[in-house]
C-alpha cells in the first residue's frame, strides 16, 4: 500500500512521517457467548504474551524509575487497580516509594510534578480523557512519561517518551479482563528490570499462566451456584491486604458494573475502622487470601465479619474452616498471587451478571473507553 499526504493548495507532497499500524484483529466469539467470557479464558496465553517486551527498553525505563525523585502512577478504573499492584510491586521488588493519582484528580498534584518526576499511566485503550489530560500537564512541567497501554498508536502511546504494549489484542467487552492481567505482567517486569532479574521474572510469569490454564474451570460449578445465591443480594464487601487489596477492589468494580449491585472493596485492616456496622446475617463478604504474607490478618478480618453474620466467599489455594464457599486458585509464587486472584472474581462477576439476565459485554450506562472529561 502506497500512502502519501498532500496540501490540498499546492497539489505539493508534504514530507510527513507516515506510521502505519498493525490491521486491526478481528475478533470472533467462536465458542463463548459472551465476549467477556471469550477475554477472561484467553488469558493463560496473553499473559504469556504480555512478557514479550524489549529488555533494553525495560531497563532503560526501570533506571529512570529509580534515578526520579518521584515516581507516580496515573490511572482510571481498572487500570488503577493494576497501577496499585506496580506501586506495592516497586516498594517490595525494588524499594522504590511511589503513588498513585486517579487521572481525574492529577491536575491538583501539578505543583509538585517537575523534570525529576516519572510519571508511569497505565490505560487499555490509551483514551481516556481523563488520563491524557494529566498526562499533557506532566509533559509541560517536564515530566518523563511511560505508557502502558493496548491500543497500538493510541494517543497515549504518541505522547508518552516510552510505550509499552500489552500484545493481548483487542478487548471488546466494556469490562476489562484480559487487559488488567497484562498490565500487571508489564508493572512486575518492571519491578523486576530494576533488580536485574528480568529473565527469572518471564519464566515466574510464564509457570503463572500455566497454573491458571490448569485452574480455570476448576470453580465453574460453585461459581455458576454462587452467582444464583448472590443475584438477589443488594452488598457485596471485598477485603484484602498488602499487594491483594487492589484485587479486593477490581472484584467489586467487575461485580457492580455487570450486575448493577452495590458492591465494595477494601483493605481488610479498614472494616473496623465503620463498615463492620453494615454486615448483617447473610451479608457477603468476599475474602481474598492466598498463602502469602496477608493471609493471617485477612482471616482475622474475615473472622470479625463472620461473627456478624457474614457470608464468607475464600479465595484461596487452601480451604479454610471460616470460608462458607471456597474459590480454589493456584499455589504459585508469592508475589504472583495477585494475578492468579483476579481470575475468580473476573468469572463471579461475570456469572452473576449472566444469572441477572444482564448483558456482560455491554453494561448499562458505560463505554468502553471515556473519551469525555
Ligand atoms: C473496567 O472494567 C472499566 N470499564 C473502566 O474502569 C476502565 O478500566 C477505565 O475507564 C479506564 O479505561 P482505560 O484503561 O482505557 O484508560
Amino acid at each position: 500500500m502506497v500512502v502519501e499526504i498532500f496540501d490540498v493548495k499546492t497539489g505539493k507532497t508534504l514530507p510527513k512521517k507516515i506510521e502505519i499500524l498493525a490491521e486491526e484483529e478481528k475478533e470472533d466469539l467462536l465458542e463463548e457467548k459472551h465476549y467477556m467470557l471469550k477475554e477472561i479464558l484467553e488469558q493463560p496465553k496473553t499473559i504469556v504474551k504480555a512478557t514479550e517486551q524489549e529488555e533494553q527498553k525495560l531497563i532503560d525505563v526501570a533506571l529512570d524509575m529509580l534515578r526520579a525523585k518521584t515516581v507516580v502512577f496515573t490511572a482510571c478504573g481498572t487500570a488503577r487497580y493494576a497501577a496499585i499492584i506496580g506501586r506495592y510491586l516497586l516498594s517490595k521488588v525494588a524499594n522504590k516509594f511511589s503513588d498513585v493519582i486517579m487521572s481525574h484528580e492529577f491536575q491538583y498534584f501539578s505543583d509538585s510534578i517537575d523534570k525529576d518526576t516519572l510519571v508511569i499511566a497505565v490505560s487499555q485503550s490509551g483514551e481516556t480523557a481523563d488520563v491524557l489530560e494529566g498526562v499533557e500537564k506532566a509533559k509541560e512541567k517536564g515530566a518523563k512519561v511511560i505508557a502502558i497501554t493496548n491500543v497500538v498508536g493510541s494517543s497515549l502511546a504518541r505522547i508518552a517518551d516510552y510505550t509499552f504494549y500489552l500484545n493481548c489484542g483487542t478487548e471488546v467487552a466494556v469490562a476489562s479482563t484480559k487487559a488488567f492481567t497484562g498490565q500487571l505482567v508489564v508493572l512486575y517486569l518492571l519491578a523486576f528490570a530494576a533488580i536485574n532479574k528480568i529473565k527469572k521474572c518471564k519464566d515466574s510469569v510464564t509457570e503463572v499462566a500455566k497454573k491458571i490454564e490448569e485452574n480455570i474451570h476448576q470453580n465453574d460449578s460453585v461459581l455458576k451456584e454462587l452467582a444464583e445465591k448472590m443475584k438477589d443480594k443488594k452488598d457485596i464487601y471485598y477485603l484484602a491486604k498488602g499487594i491483594d487489596f487492589a484485587i479486593a477492589s477490581e472484584g467489586a468494580l467487575k461485580l457492580k458494573e455487570l450486575s448493577y449491585m452495590h458492591a465494595e472493596g477494601m483493605p481488610a485492616g479498614e472494616l473496623k475502622h465503620g463498615t463492620l456496622s453494615l454486615i448483617e446475617e447473610g451479608t457477603p463478604i468476599v475474602a481474598i487470601c492466598p498463602k502469602d504474607y496477608t493471609c493471617k490478618e485477612t482471616l482475622n478480618n474475615a473472622q470479625e465479619a463472620k461473627s456478624r453474620g457474614g457470608f464468607i466467599i475464600g479465595v484461596s489455594d487452601e480451604n479454610n474452616d471460616l470460608f462458607d464457599v471456597w474459590l480454589k486458585i493456584p499455589k504459585v509464587e508469592e508475589i504472583y498471587y495477585p494475578i492468579v486472584s483476579v481470575i475468580p472474581l473476573q468469572l463471579l462477576a461475570y456469572y452473576t451478571a449472566v444469572a441477572k439476565g444482564n448483558n456482560p459485554d455491554k453494561p448499562r450506562n458505560l463505554a468502553k473507553s471515556v473519551t469525555v472529561k
